[in-house]
């Protein structure tokens, strides 16, 4: 059995229910009350049995030898014990042992051939155009010389039988209608009853506003539509997690980006009272090394924005992280020049890591541009790649002055900066170096220097 509109969608519940439990149900029924029809109608024609049986009885009992004959008198009471309101027709014959008719009505015959058995015999018959139920018994009538055989019949339409039948079944058959019907209610009812939770369910999601993510209360509904409720709830948790995120993220960007705007601010309005023109190109500079730095800052949160939307479609692909490494090292390498940090690259097996390749060269620069900004002058900025353990690793260390270790848990967090730092950093480059590594089940951490003195962080990714 296919429930109804399993096609476009499940169909309904409701309906689907019904169908399961009440279909079973009205088969059920229906082969009961076929039963029930089959043992009425044995029940009806046993009782029209030992009727015809019991006035075929009398007959043979009343059939005499007299006056060189066979004599049959049929007795009222034979033919009365079928009184009844059906108006059966009731027929009788006699016939001597070789088949002819002695008495009663010509028109039923024998059975032919006739079965050895000595008993009674019933069986069905036609007389005239009715269907008759009839019995044969065989009895021995005395005669002068011995015995003979004689063999009355007996036979009665169907009318009372069926008549019976039909008030036997009714009843049988109201009382099931009554339990089909009854079985239908319950069942209608159940199922109203028990989607109620359900239909409440939806309602409060409908009812939700926008901005409230408190869980739903999975105890009232059903334990088979809790786990349902339950990751409703989880999904809602971490959407909250995910729009707090946002908004703090949001929070101290407008936060951050306060601060230099109001020192620009202030710088532009020093530009306007400058008494010449060497003054007003001095600050002209600052106002530039300014601008220098939200623009930077901006990258960053656009660089932010992207690690969000990565997060959400997460492509990976296969990137050598050696060769990203070499080419951000030529790119960065002028700068590096201008800052006076040496830098060196130590990669040249190719090391294939999981990642998106945005991203990746991403972390990577970020990492070489802080050793460029925060190494100082003649510092040596070192980029090493090997294998670990089924990791790609990069280790950028420099042996430049390093960060007061009480800043070192912190570093990686959004807009956080070293007490000495200096520059225009906005302090997302190592938040955006971890998020890009925790998104690729990879790892950014600061470890010890080579040397002992400077700056030192590990990235490590899968290996493909
Ligand atoms: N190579 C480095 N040498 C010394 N300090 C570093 C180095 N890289 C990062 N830092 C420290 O970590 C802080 C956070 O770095 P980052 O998140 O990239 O922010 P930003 O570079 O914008 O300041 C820096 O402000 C700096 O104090
Ligand atoms: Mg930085």
């Amino acid at each position: 059995m296919t429930p109804r509109g399993a096609g476009p969608g499940l169909g309904s519940l409701r309906v689907n229910l019904m169908l399961w439990l009440f279909g079973p149900v009205v088969a059920i029924l229906g082969f009961s009350l076929w039963l029930s029809y089959a043992s009425a109608t044995r029940q009806a024609t046993l009782i029209m049995n030992r009727q015809i049986l019991a006035s075929a009885r009398m007959i043979a009992e009343q059939t005499r030898f007299r006056d060189g004959a066979v004599r049959v008198v049929v007795p009222p009471a034979a033919l009365e014990l079928f009184a009844s309101d059906s108006h059966d027709e009731i027929s009788y014959a006699v016939f001597d042992q070789d088949g002819v008719l002695i008495a009663g009505f010509p028109g039923l015959n024998l059975p032919d051939p006739m079965p050895a058995t000595s008993d009674a015999v019933f069986l069905p018959t036609r007389f005239r155009t009715e269907e008759m139920n009839a019995v044969v018994v065989r009895q021995s009538v005395i005669t002068p010389d011995g015995t003979t055989p004689i063999r009355v019949m007996v036979g009665e339409t169907l009318r009372a039988r069926d008549d019976m039948v039909r008030s036997l079944w009714l009843r049988g058959f109201l009382e099931q209608a009554a339990l089909v019907v009854a079985a239908a209610l319950s069942i209608w009812i159940g199922i109203t009853r028990e989607l109620r939770p359900l239909l409440r369910l939806r309602r409060a999601v409908l009812d939700k506003p926008a901005d409230r993510f408190e869980p739903f209360d999975a105890a009232e509904v059903q334990t088979e539509i809790r786990p349902l409720v339950q990751a409703l709830n989880d999904h809602m948790a971490r959407l909250a997690a995910y729009l707090d995120r946002q908004r703090r993220f949001l929070d101290s960007t407008a936060h951050q980006m306060r601060t230099p705007l109001a020192v620009m601010k202030t710088q532009v309005g020093m530009a306007r009272r400058g008494r010449d023109a060497t003054e007003t190109l001095a600050v002209l500079a600052e106002i530039d090394l300014s601008l220098t730095a939200m623009s930077r800052l901006t990258s960053q949160l656009l660089t932010l924005g992207r690690v969000e939307h990565e997060r959400a479609q997460l492509a990976v692909e296969k990137v050598d992280l050696a060769e990203v490494t070499r080419d951000v090292a030529s790119h960065v390498a002028p700068l590096a020049l201008d800052a006076g940090v040496d830098l060196a690259v130590e990669a040249e097996e190719p090391c294939q890591i999981a990642a998106s390749a945005i991203l990746l060269r991403e972390a990577v620069a970020n990492l070489v541009d802080n050793a460029v900004a925060h190494a100082g002058k003649g510092a040596t900025a070192t980029l090493t790649v090997t294998k670990e353990a089924g990791m790609g690793v990069l280790t950028v260390s420099d042996t430049g002055a390093g960060v007061a270790p009480a800043d070192r848990a912190r570093l990686f967090q959004r807009f956080q900066r070293g007490t000495s730092a200096k520059g225009g950093g906005s302090g997302l480059g190592l938040a955006i170096v971890a998020e890009i590594a925790e998104m690729f089940a990879g790892q950014a951490e600061l470890v010890a220097p080579p040397g002992g003195k400077g700056f030192a962080v590990r990235l490590s990714l899968p290996l493909v």
